[in-house]
């Protein structure tokens, strides 16, 4: 056997021998150092860092235990523990909780199927069109993909299902027309969905599917003041299901337990993935309400589509014990100082710079974005410099950078981020000029 051969079949061409070693609240270590992330393992998973002593002992409590079986049939406590946690800290007061499996993308698929088959039960099965938003991301199964919005994905629309519509972002920093208004900015909005809804007959049209704050693909821009409750209202007009997708902003990490409660509305669905066990399980989950069960129920006796690994032992410990650490008002308010904290070190530093933009979020999911020329390799140029000089992992891309670090993280961890990317930005802009575009090894991202 040839033993140059490399067996794994890797998503990027991957060119890097550093092997991680361990992780320790925000720090990685590997054969060649020791870093400081700010992604949450570069995705915005590990959402209260590595080794964390709570989960890890729920786990491997659980594992004694029973690792998973299928629990159509039988009681894990922790479920229902978990699902009340979960719902009892909200002001959507939906107050019910379907494990989904592992993915965001399996949830948003799963939301939109339960929306379905409610409108089934209702005698309603021309309600078949789901209406989203340009520049989002659902996950990459088929019907993700086609709800979501990433350009290098549009190789699979032969894939996608039929009856799905766009209507723009909701991005005031790029869509709000100069002499506009907030609130003009804001009533046109809700009206793109109204006029694509008229345009496709309300009768026809399932639920409207968007993510809270426009996430990972825009970076963090929040919703102008009353976005959502406009949304809400338009939906509720014509019996539509408001589907939202907390896959990156949700479990606290605004600041508040759901980031749709900074909105004030109820929706019908709201969708969890990555964060609801902060990477130490794959655990996904849809927050909806008792009428929606009771309908489907009395129709079919049951939700008709499941997943193996739904609602999995393992997973469901990891989620309890996430939400036994966040789930309370000093922990939340802490997120939401930090975040503040954070937005404002980097305006206070930074603003004077020709290359900022803008720094925005909620709590602790923040962007900030740059503006120059060839802006996405300025971002691959921020997050070689922040790696190779300072031991710094960030998420620098097309025209954004994320923070998405441990919402448990200290102001010290969080001082050490902050300081060591002020200093990557500075120097990366000061020498920032075309002729050093082709120096840049050119990685093929998203
Ligand atoms: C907002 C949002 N929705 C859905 C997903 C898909 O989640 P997954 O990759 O677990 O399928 C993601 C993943 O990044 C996301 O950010």
């Amino acid at each position: 056997m040839n033993s140059k051969k490399n067996y794994l079949l890797h998503t990027f061409n991957f060119d890097n021998n550093e092997k991680i070693l361990k992780g320790e609240n925000v720090y990685l270590f590997t054969n060649k150092k020791k870093y400081i992330d700010s992604t949450s393992g570069l995705t915005g998973t590990s959402i209260l860092g590595w080794s964390n002593p709570t989960i890890n002992k729920a786990i491997l409590s659980q594992l004694n235990k029973i690792s998973h079986i299928d629990y159509k049939y039988f009681v894990d406590e922790n479920r229902e523990l978990a699902a009340k946690k979960i719902l009892s800290n909200s002001n959507h007061k939906l107050d019910k909780l379907f494990f989904v499996g592992g993915s965001g993308g399996e949830a948003c698929e799963a939301s939109m199927k339960l929306s379905y088959q409610y409108h089934c039960s209702i005698g309603k099965p021309n309600k078949k069109w789901f209406i989203s938003r340009k520049q989002s991301y659902h996950g990459s199964s088929s019907d993700a993909i086609a709800v979501g919005d990433r350009p290098n994905l549009n190789l699979y629309k032969p894939f996608f299902p039929k009856f799905r519509a766009k209507i723009n972002e909701h991005n005031i920093f790029r869509s709000k027309k100069k002499g506009e208004t907030t609130k003009e900015y804001e009533k046109r909005s809700v009206k793109e969905l109204e006029n694509k809804i008229l345009e496709i007959g309300p009768e026809k049209v399932s639920g409207f599917v968007g993510e809270t704050i426009m996430g990972g693909l825009v970076g963090d821009v929040p919703p102008t003041p009353n976005y959502w409750k406009g949304i809400s209202k338009v939906c509720k007009r014509y019996k539509i299901h408001l589907i939202i997708d907390e896959v990156w902003c949700g479990t606290g990490t605004s600041g508040k337990m759901f980031c749709i409660d900074w909105d004030n509305v109820k929706p019908d669905f709201i969708f969890m993935g990555k964060t609801l066990a902060a990477g130490y399980m794959p655990v996904s989950a849809i927050a909806t309400n008792s009428e929606i069960e009771e309908k489907i129920k009395r129709k079919y006796d049951a939700i008709q589509f499941s997943t193996t690994h739904q609602g999995h032992s393992l997973g469901v410990a990891a989620c309890l014990a996430v939400q036994n650490i966040i789930n309370n008002k000093s922990f939340l308010e802490k997120v939401i100082k930090n975040g503040n904290y954070l937005r404002q070190t980097l305006k206070n530093e930074l603003n004077n710079s020709d290359f900022f933009f803008n720094v925005r979020g909620r709590g602790l999911r923040n962007s900030l974005e740059y503006k120059c020329r060839n802006k996405h390799l300025f971002g691959i140029a921020l997050t070689e410099k922040a790696k190779k000089k300072f031991n710094l992992l960030i998420s620098a891309k097309w025209h954004r950078v994320c923070f998405s670090n441990a919402i448990n993280i200290n102001r010290k961890e969080l001082d050490e981020i902050l300081e060591k990317f002020i200093k990557t930005f500075k120097l990366v802009s000061s020498n920032w000029s075309t002729k050093n575009i082709n120096k840049i090894k050119h990685r093929s991202f998203y």
